[in-house]
């Protein structure tokens, strides 16, 4: 499965919700590699130090990812490929192949209301391939206070596009993360509700990549 993680807006925290997921996915037992598709390779250093049996590739023109994602999604269960903050080309290409599409979002009205914008790439990609990639709003870095308006859930309904119900909030763990070359679960008990939170998002978002105690791994683990 090849899911792309793609809003053409930058910082909304599409590397975080990359290695993040690509750790989660490798613990729960199954084979993981991270696409780097981002000319900072930022995603990829920091998935090797967190979690080193994740396989990272850095892939940066669009008809390297044409061509070859699709040759690494047959090679691991999960291919999770982490989109530039701007190119549309790139992004286009992560598209055409994809199978699932998270799309982080800040959780403002503005940036909710830019959203149409910034998926206009997916949204070609879904009438070219006849509704494919599947693809969701994750909020992220939302704020203690805030609550999802109605006018959000317009915004979001207007898109056609579904939101994740479980957001990730705004916290400094987050921030720290990739200088620790660590994953927020790695980080003791200050990353306790961090870990709640993003774990949850992922069993919402891929139940069936769940394991079971038997099966899942440590981050450090090798791949056998
Ligand atoms: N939930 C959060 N709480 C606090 N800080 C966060 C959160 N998520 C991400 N950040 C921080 O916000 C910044 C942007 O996040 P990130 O790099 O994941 O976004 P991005 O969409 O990949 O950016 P770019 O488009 O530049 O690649 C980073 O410094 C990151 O550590
Ligand atoms: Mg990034």
């Amino acid at each position: 499965m090849i899911i792309v993680i793609a809003n053409s807006k930058g910082g909304v925290g599409k590397s975080t919700l990359a290695v993040h997921l690509a750790a989660w996915l490798f613990e729960q037992g199954h084979t993981v590699t991270l696409a780097d598709c981002d000319t900072q390779h930022s995603s990829s250093e920091w998935a090797s130090e967190a979690v080193p049996g994740v396989k990272t590739v850095q892939l940066a023109a669009p008809d390297e990812i044409l061509d070859r994602l699709p040759i690494l999604g047959q090679e691991a269960d999960y291919v999770v490929a982490d989109g530039p903050g701007s190119n549309t080309e790139t992004s286009r290409a992560l598209l055409l192949r994809a199978d699932l599409a998270l799309v982080p979002c800040k959780a403002s009205m503005l940036e909710v209301r830019a959203l149409a914008q910034a998926t206009n790439v997916l949204r070609q990609a879904q009438d070219i391939r006849g509704g494919q990639p599947r693809a969701l709003i994750v909020l992220s870095m939302v704020g203690k206070t805030y609550r999802l308006t109605h006018d959000m859930k317009e915004a979001a309904a207007a898109l056609e596009l579904p939101l994740a119900k479980t957001a990730l909030t705004l916290k400094q763990i987050y921030a720290d993360a990739p200088g620790q070359g660590a994953v927020v679960w790695q980080m003791g008990t200050r990353g306790r509700d961090a870990t709640e939170e993003v774990q949850s998002l992922f069993r919402e978002l891929l139940p069936e990549a769940r394991a079971s105690k038997s099966t899942r791994r440590s981050s450090k683990q090798a791949v056998a």
